[in-house]
């Protein structure tokens, strides 16, 4: 996608053809800054900060994060470390699984000279596949969005965190149908939840559907469901961070409580799902791990002054603890459909297997 008219992706190999970049998305949308990642550390940092977020990019970085690993260090002793560092970074999103297990099994059969190639080939065809991946995903969501219909002159969507080309590669997941409706010329305009603690809706999704042009306005977290009670929502579609064979998906906190809402009022629920993040390995929801982050990110919130100075102040009280789950579950009941680059399904076990048979068990 475009900033300023320029072509980005979120991660890149830089010219030197071993540093990795990448935007930082902490300090968006009030800087715009390209970050360098030399070494595997440096990467497994950018997961676990956030300057790099959001499932499918997470597994992208975890690709460069072993490339990174292997041009310091190829041996076998290095590849285990550099697995089990990187896999502790953060631990919802199961695309940092995917993406590591799909690096080891292609590195440990190579002799230790061919490892560093392979790794930065395989990591940039991660790239290359999330990029083509969330386009479809877009071709498959434009294709339901088509057959909605608008209760006003305009069609009104509502996301949840930031599921767009920042927290993928390029496109985005559940961004990625309203870009290609609203590149259809379908008016579309999006409800933007802040997405409290972190704001990612009011820091990431606003500005990168605003820096294409399409319309949206950012609503307080809680106001969802009254909007959805006035027929000011159309459809609701969120990403995922993990969505299990049964379909119950796992997304940023807050998530659940939009599907139950559009569930009383009759508003479809869409997931924007890339196949690697789905686990075939969980029928249950309940078995996601949830990340738990630091009390801080409640406590403390981050904004830019009149002068134009970025500043973090608190909002608690003194003393007043917080806790800060970072997910929920929402039930594969609550979901309309799950939107993939292979097409469109039930969120169960059987509409996932009707697009991807070769995961049906052995009998
Ligand atoms: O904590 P984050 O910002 O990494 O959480 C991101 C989300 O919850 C996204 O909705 C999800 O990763 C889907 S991204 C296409």
């Amino acid at each position: 996608m475009k900033v300023d008219g320029k072509p980005y992706r979120t991660i890149w190999l830089g010219a030197d053809g071993t540093t990795v970049q990448a935007i930082d998305q902490t300090l968006l949308p009030h800087q715009f800054v390209i970050r360098d990642l030399r070494t595997m550390e440096d990467a497994e940092r950018a997961i676990r900060t956030m300057i790099v977020r959001g499932a499918p990019l997470i597994g992208a970085a975890a690709g460069y994060g072993m490339a990174l690993a292997m041009a310091t260090d190829s041996s076998d002793s290095m590849l285990a470390r550099a697995y089990t560092v990187l896999m502790e970074s953060r631990p919802t999103a199961v695309n940092l699984r995917w993406a590591l297990d799909d690096l080891r099994a292609l590195l440990a059969p190579l002799p230790a000279a061919k490892r560093r190639e392979a790794a930065y080939k395989r990591a940039a065809e991660i790239c290359d596949e999330d990029a083509e991946i969330c386009r479809r995903i877009g071709e498959n969501g434009l294709g339901e969005i088509r057959r909605l219909k608008p209760r006003g002159d305009r069609l009104n969507a509502l996301t949840h965190c930031n599921a767009g080309w920042l927290a993928t590669v390029d496109w985005g997941t559940a961004l990625s149908p309203i870009y290609q409706a609203h590149d259809a010329g379908i008016p579309i305009h999006v409800w933007v939840d802040e997405t409290r603690p972190r704001n990612q809706g009011a820091s990431l999704t606003a500005w990168e559907l605003g820096k294409h042009g399409v319309p949206h306005t950012v609503i307080a977290d809680n106001a969802g469901g009254h909007l959805m009670q006035h027929g000011k929502v159309d459809f609701c579609i969120v990403g995922t961070d993990r969505t299990t064979r049964r379909g119950d998906v796992c997304n940023k906190i807050g998530t659940y409580l939009k599907a139950l809402a559009a569930h009383d009022n009759g508003v479809p629920f869409y997931i924007g799902l890339p196949y690697p993040t789905i686990d075939w390995t969980l029928e249950d929801g309940r078995d996601i791990p949830i990340e738990e982050r630091n009390a801080a990110e409640l406590s403390r919130i981050a904004g830019r002054t009149a002068s134009g100075e970025v500043v973090t102040v608190d909002v608690l009280p003194e003393g007043s603890p917080a806790a800060n789950p970072a997910f929920d579950v929402t039930p594969a009941r609550l979901v309309t459909a799950l939107i993939t680059e292979r097409g469109v399904c039930a969120a169960s076990e059987a509409g996932l297997l009707s697009l991807y048979p070769e995961q049906a068990k052995a009998a």
